[in-house]
């Protein structure tokens, strides 16, 4: 099989594409690209790369042929005009979460991948890290039988963040940032969301550090089938020692059995009628984190470029696709309006304003 040629736009969390594209038997890493030239020389010199292949300009990165795929790795609020210059060029998109910060571009995203006849993946990385991609497969098999309820949460303590500039941009929102976590693996098992409720508030830790939107949220959903789910997030303060949470979980509660995937400790635990067993994935700890500490995602990545090269090669769909990315970005326009106006929000209201009901079955 012929290496793609990967080219990465963004270079803060872009690094850990780069380790995973230099790592992967089907990729050759192409291109880097960010407006900052002092990180684009850095990252050339960590990964070995020659300086050449820093591009200042997403044109100089879409003009070079050696691109098949680029990467998109830039502040949320620059995804649409990313993703649409990259698929008018003629070239594959991975997009990372949240794949759109709202919703205004998304027919004219959608009209430009139709354009182009190129794949869009979205990053989301929590599909596939070892614990969660076990429990979708254990899911698959049949073992649990029918879902009761999902539960899925993502808090972390990321006052770190809010040193960046972007991050105190009107436009930033940790319902966007984060919460696409969680949002997306209870859609993963529930692709149709139909109405979700929730609350949310700006804590006085992201106050002080100059953030403009909430960072502390809780949500109940219902999907067309009857079933509920919880999704929950917590952002400028300090979190539970790692020993008694994962700070990352999904929850599934289903006929047969139940199981619980977790971030830290790369932990699976399930139990079906007697049966109760405990996994872990913690011998892959350093195929997930690469750079020290547990904040870059090379692994998640790595698993997912070599799954978007195999949908390309194949001729398949990758997923999450455009269309799922984007009521995935539904989802949480939904929440976040639900929590502005005190009552339940339907999706496909939403999606209606925009003229994308057809996203949805
Ligand atoms: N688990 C995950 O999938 C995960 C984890 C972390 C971050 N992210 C996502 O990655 C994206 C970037 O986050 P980050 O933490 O790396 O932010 P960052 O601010 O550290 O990096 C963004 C980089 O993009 C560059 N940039 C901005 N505009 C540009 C342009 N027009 N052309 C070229 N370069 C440009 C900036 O110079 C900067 O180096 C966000 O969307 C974030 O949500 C995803």
């Amino acid at each position: 099989m012929k290496k793609l040629g990967l080219g990465v736009l963004g270079l803060g969390e872009g690094r850990s594409i780069i380790s995973a594209g230099v790592n992967s038997p089907l990729w050759s890493v192409a291109r880097l690209c960010d407006l900052s030239e002092e990180l684009g020389k850095a990252r050339c010199a960590e990964f070995g790369l020659d300086p050449k292949v820093y591009a200042s300009s997403l044109e100089t990165m879409l003009a070079d042929p050696a691109v098949d795929v680029v990467g998109i790795y830039t502040p949320d609020h620059l995804h649409a005009d990313h993703v649409i210059q990259t698929l008018k060029a003629g070239k594959h998109v991975i997009c990372t979460k949240p794949f759109l910060h709202d919703l205004s571009r998304a027919r004219e995203v959608l009209d430009a991948q139709k354009a182009s006849g190129k794949q869009v993946f979205v990053g989301q990385s929590s599909r596939f890290f070892a614990p969660f991609t076990r429990q979708r497969e254990h899911f698959e098999s049949g073992a649990f039988g029918d879902i009761i309820t999902v539960e899925a949460y993502y808090h972390a303590d990321h006052r770190w963040f809010l040193k960046k500039e972007w991050a105190k941009n009107d436009a930033f929102k940790w319902l966007y940032g984060c919460i696409s976590h969680p949002g997306d693996l209870v859609r993963w098992y529930l692709p149709d969301i139909e109405e979700v409720m929730g609350y949310s508030s700006l804590s006085e830790n992201g106050r002080s550090l100059g953030l403009a939107h909430p960072d502390t949220f809780h949500f109940v959903m219902k999907a067309t089938n009857g079933v509920t789910a919880r999704v929950s997030g917590s952002y400028s303060g300090p979190v539970v020692p790692l020993q008694r949470d994962s700070n990352m979980s999904c929850i599934l509660r289903c006929a047969n059995g139940a199981s619980q995937g977790d971030y830290y400790d790369l932990r699976y635990a399930w139990k079906i009628g007697s049966q109760s067993v405990v996994e872990t994935f913690e011998d892959q700890d350093a195929h997930y984190f690469r750079f020290g500490g547990h904040s870059h995602h090379a692994g998640e990545y790595q698993n997912y470029i070599e799954y978007f090269a195999r949908s390309i090669t194949e001729g398949k769909t990758p997923k999450p696709d455009a269309r799922e990315g984007i009521v995935t970005v539904a989802l949480m326009q939904a929440m976040e309006e639900s929590t502005q106006i005190g009552r339940p929000v339907k999706i496909k209201e939403v999606l209606g304003r925009f003229g994308l009901t057809d996203l949805m079955s």
